[in-house]
């Protein structure tokens, strides 16, 4: 049996709403893409606006911008996540000051952000692991204490809650990823969400090169010219992009709940089997984004390619960023600096974790990984 550790859910309805954009005149930025962030911000309240954008990197870039991170400033973060969410805070100019993480859940420690806030910290970027929210009361009021920033990096958190609070609620606000392992995927893009109009105005004007006026709102009228008032990027989401994603939007929540079922599924028979998976701490609604198991770092790689021979497929996330080449050159990260989230790193192995996963494949999987550990 061969399980693919991802596939996607695009679907024929998704395609038909692709071909109809690809029969209208514009296909870049225009009509549906603005369709989409209504209606993507409307999942999350009338009070928020949303900004689409090609990437979740490009949202958290544009986000910090609007934040005012700069050069010379810091922002802190988690050691434990993809490399984007460090990357981002290395384009504005910032360096990423990296707190260690809760050996039980994986998320950013929040006993060690007060410790790690400067003169000159600016923002604090959490990142919503795996799907499980981190206290973003808590963490607010940290900030409210400093005058910090808060971005929530949630690419893994589109359905996520903790406590009644969804991602963007407390916050600056949320970004979100539809890279293909993603809830609902444009096989690439991102979208950034705020209930403040300044900071969605800014991601507006800075994904598109800081031009006052896009090339949809100029058509159909007597010729306008338009002004850059500021450096931007070309970070902006297309029409075709946006009417995939718009058409995957009402299955969001079906599918989710199908992976909470395997999500269960997975920690029940591991539970049994003495099997370690970090924990989801009480009043949160995970969003199921990863199942990961956590291993003897001795035997981590053997089991990953042990399951992969044995036609499961694998991910890895995250090895820590610290630990990356570039942040070691550049910082003088070194092993031992945050010890939970290089234990995390160095025994965590993702699993299978998809709607059109089968019970019998969830099975074969829980039965291979049982055999192997
Ligand atoms: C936690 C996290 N942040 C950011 C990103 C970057 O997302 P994108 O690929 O849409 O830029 C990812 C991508 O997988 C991620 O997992």
């Amino acid at each position: 049996m061969k399980v693919e550790f991802f596939k996607h859910n695009v679907d024929k309805s998704d395609i038909k709403s692709v071909e109809k954009v690809l029969g209208s005149l514009f296909l870049s930025t225009g009509q549906e893409v603005s369709a989409f962030e209504e209606e993507f911000a409307e999942k999350f309240g009338s009070n928020f606006q949303a900004r689409a954008v090609a990437s979740c990197t490009a949202a958290l870039h544009l986000a910090l911008l609007a934040a005012g991170v700069k050069k010379g400033d810091e922002v802190i973060t988690t050691p434990l996540s993809y490399v984007a969410t460090a990357h981002a805070i290395e384009y504005t100019g910032a360096k990423p000051v990296f707190g260690d993480v809760d050996p039980e859940t994986g998320n950013l420690d929040l006993s060690r952000v007060e410790k790690a806030i400067t003169k000159r910290t600016r923002a604090i970027l959490p990142v919503h692991l795996y799907g499980q929210m981190i206290d973003m009361k808590k963490l607010m009021q940290i900030a409210r204490r400093h005058k910090i920033a808060v971005i929530e990096d949630a690419a893994h958190a589109l359905e996520a809650e903790r406590n009644d609070i969804k991602p963007g609620e407390l916050s600056l606000g949320a970004c979100f990823s539809f890279y293909p392992t993603k809830s609902i995927t444009a096989g690439e893009g991102g979208m950034f969400i705020s209930k403040r109009s300044k900071a969605a105005d800014d991601v507006a004007l800075l994904r598109h090169h800081g031009s006052s006026k896009s090339a949809a709102s100029r058509y159909g009228k007597t010729y306008q010219h338009y002004d850059i008032p500021a450096l931007g990027w070309k970070y902006n989401m297309t029409n075709i992009q946006a009417a995939l994603l718009r058409s995957q939007l009402s299955r969001v929540e079906k599918q989710w709940k199908r992976r909470d079922e395997i999500a269960h599924q997975y920690a029940d028979a591991f539970t049994k089997a003495g099997i370690a998976f970090p924990k989801t701490e009480a009043g949160v609604k995970h969003a199921r984004h990863l199942f990961t198991i956590w291993v003897n770092p001795k035997q981590r790689d053997s089991i990953l390619h042990g399951l992969q021979k044995q036609g499961v497929g694998v991910g890895v996330h995250y090895r820590p960023i610290h630990l990356m080449s570039y942040y070691r050159k550049k910082y003088g990260y070194k092993p031992g600096d945050f010890p939970n989230a290089e234990r995390i790193g160095a025994s965590t192995i993702s699993l299978p974790l998809y709607p059109k996963l089968t019970n019998r494949e969830v099975r074969y999987v829980i039965d291979r990984v049982r055999a192997i550990v």
